[in-house]
């Protein structure tokens, strides 16, 4: 694979005037306002003299349990931030919490994006950390800091040990998703499962599966936005303080030798990190949240892409939701890095992509070693050849809908079914359990009005349970069609984030019930089976049943939200706005 020229980074000189220097680096009455105010906390007055001033733009809150010990993280970024010569300035942003914001925490995602630019350019900072873990706050993040394209970084939270019930391991957000299965099944007692509950979150950290939050932090890895081997090492293990620390003391550098989003956001970065993704069997909302990012950067990143560099990519990282082991296992098997070095020498990787090392891609990996093949796999003993996402096409989904190959079963890649259609969420579970719902196996469960608009927010509930007459057959995995995303914790054959949305008016919005749906993987095809005049003329009579929302950001969101096809991003937010000092008013 040839690399562009276009990577090679050249450092600015050091010293120069910074950023920060508009707001501190004077002596007339509002260079001494800003300071006077900073120096109430105790700062001396040396630490105003032109040093890079470093944001750690902290998501940290107790309302997201996965991120509750950041504030030890940030300390320890802070230590390293001093020890390199800059002054870290640590401030809250809105943070993205998935296992307790309603509706779905994916109508948030933007908002806090928002409030990260406008910080970020508002402020007195020439560079910044950015301290996520839980899913949707790694692509907030660094949506952003994209879009103000100042140095910036990212340290993990990390995910959460093994969990274990019963001398079994137990996966965040998968087990959930099993047990639930299991008593609708009769296969486990209620009782079983509030004890479970206790065990399923081991210690601090974000979810221990490849779940979308340890996707992410491979994402930000890949993209070369964290520094090599942040994305698996556990929470609460003393080597993720060192990696903060270590953090710390790479953005004041970054900041001397200006080495921005940009820089390192590359096309070649983009098409890194979706090999990667194929690889780890990451999560679906990657998709989403990478044409996000890019569109921030101005990378001119499209679904197409996603099937396109996924293909011919095995997944060989042997995690739940697809595999078998947990993100602990992963870290102690020698974590991302391992598997880039795999991708790098199969020749499936842009060797000299730079990271926020300053370093290619290669040089940080090239020493490393697979310290337990049974974790990160050999190719010939991959879970799945072809472990690239999916994106398919057809009459049901002009613009796109996406397909994850190692969650999903063989037998049903290619499947012809009858629908059993939903026209909402509260549709759905008002019908799944009723025993006289006509369904059966071969059906496809159709479930619409889940997608940015519609939910509002796209949720995730595509990987709708099964019904329970079907489940005491002792029956997995049906196809499943929505315009919703999966959580990444999530497995099953899941057609997800179809294009345009039901609520947009999309083809989905008019499925009926007994319509044959044809899912073909192999041909990339998602088709119901019915005339071009005919579809026309129901697209032409259909009208929502939603009531859009009147006011407030809920609003905002339902006028602004692009669809999941180019990352659900607010189309006024997408591109970069850069840093440019605001005016002062004093
Ligand atoms: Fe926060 Fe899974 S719920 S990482």
């Amino acid at each position: 694979m040839s690399d562009s020229e276009k990577n090679k980074f050249v450092p600015k000189t050091w010293p120069r005037k910074l950023r920060s220097t508009e707001w501190f680096g004077g002596t007339s009455r509002d260079h001494i306002y800003h300071r006077s105010w900073m120096k109430n906390q105790g700062l001396p007055a040396d630490l105003f003299d032109g040093r890079p001033v470093i944001g750690i733009c902290n998501t940290w809150s107790q309302l997201t349990p996965c991120n509750a010990h950041l504030r030890d993280l940030a300390d320890r970024v802070k230590h390293g931030i001093y020890e390199a010569g800059g002054l870290p300035l640590e401030f809250p942003v809105f943070s993205v919490g998935e296992s307790s914001l309603r509706p779905t925490a994916m109508m948030y995602r933007n908002m806090a994006a928002m409030d990260v630019e406008e910080a970020l350019r508002a402020n007195p900072l020439d560079g910044v950390v950015l301290l996520a873990g839980c899913d949707k706050t790694t692509p907030a993040l660094l949506m952003g800091a994209c879009s103000v394209d100042i140095p910036a970084i990212v340290v993990s939270g990390g995910p959460m040990l093994n969990g274990y019930f019963r001398g079994e391991r137990v996966a965040s957000g998968t087990a959930l998703w099993q047990m639930s299965e299991d008593i609708k099944a009769g296969k486990m007692t209620q009782e079983d499962f509030l004890e479970a509950e206790q065990s399923m979150s081991r210690s601090a950290g974000s979810c221990n599966t490849m779940g979308t939050a340890s996707t992410m932090a491979s994402m930000a890895e890949a993209l070369g936005m964290a520094l090599s081997g942040n994305a698996a090492i556990p929470a609460v293990d003393s080597r993720r303080r060192v990696m903060a620390h270590l953090t710390g003391r790479r953005i004041v550098d970054m900041v001397k030798d200006d080495l921005k989003p940009s820089d390192i956001l590359t096309r070649q970065a983009f098409e890194n990190a979706i090999r990667v993704n194929g690889a780890i069997g990451g999560s679906t909302n990657a998709v989403i949240h990478l044409l996000a990012i890019a569109g921030r950067v101005g990378v001119d990143l499209t679904l197409d892409d996603w099937d396109k560099l996924g293909q011919e990519i095995a997944t060989i990282v042997n995690l739940m939701p697809s595999g078998k082991y947990l993100m602990e296992e992963f870290f102690y098997a020698g974590g991302l890095p391992v598997v880039i070095k795999h991708l790098a020498e199969a020749g499936k990787l842009h060797k000299n992509a730079i990271t926020v090392s300053g370093e290619s891609i290669w040089e940080e990996v090239k020493e490393v070693r697979n310290w337990n093949p049974d974790v990160i796999l050999p190719v010939e003993k991959a879970l799945t050849q072809k472990g690239g996402i999916v994106v398919l096409k057809g009459n049901l989904a002009p613009q796109g809908a996406v397909l994850k190959p190692s969650a999903a079963s063989a037998h049903l890649l290619q499947h012809r079914g009858r629908a059993v259609v939903f026209e909402d969420i509260d549709d759905y579970k008002a019908k799944i359990n009723d025993e006289a719902l006509d369904i059966d196996e071969n059906c496809v469960m159709v479930l619409k009005n889940c997608g940015p608009k519609g939910y509002p927010g796209m949720a995730e509930v595509g990987n709708m349970g099964l019904p329970p007459k079907v489940l005491r057959k002792g029956i997995k995995d049906m196809v499943r069609i929505s315009d919703a995303r999966m959580s990444g914790t999530a497995y099953g054959t899941v057609v997800l984030h179809t294009t345009p949305e039901a609520a947009a008016g999309g083809p989905l919005a008019v499925i009926q019930n007994g319509d044959m749906i044809e899912l073909d993987v192999e041909k990339r095809r998602l088709h119901v089976d019915i005339s071009d005049e005919e579809m026309a003329s129901r697209l032409a009579n259909w009208k929502s049943h939603l009531e859009p929302p009147k006011s407030g950001y809920i609003k905002l969101f339902h006028d602004h939200v692009q669809g999941a096809d180019t990352g659900a991003d607010f189309d006024f937010l997408k591109g970069c706005r850069g840093a440019a000092v605001p005016k002062d008013s004093h």
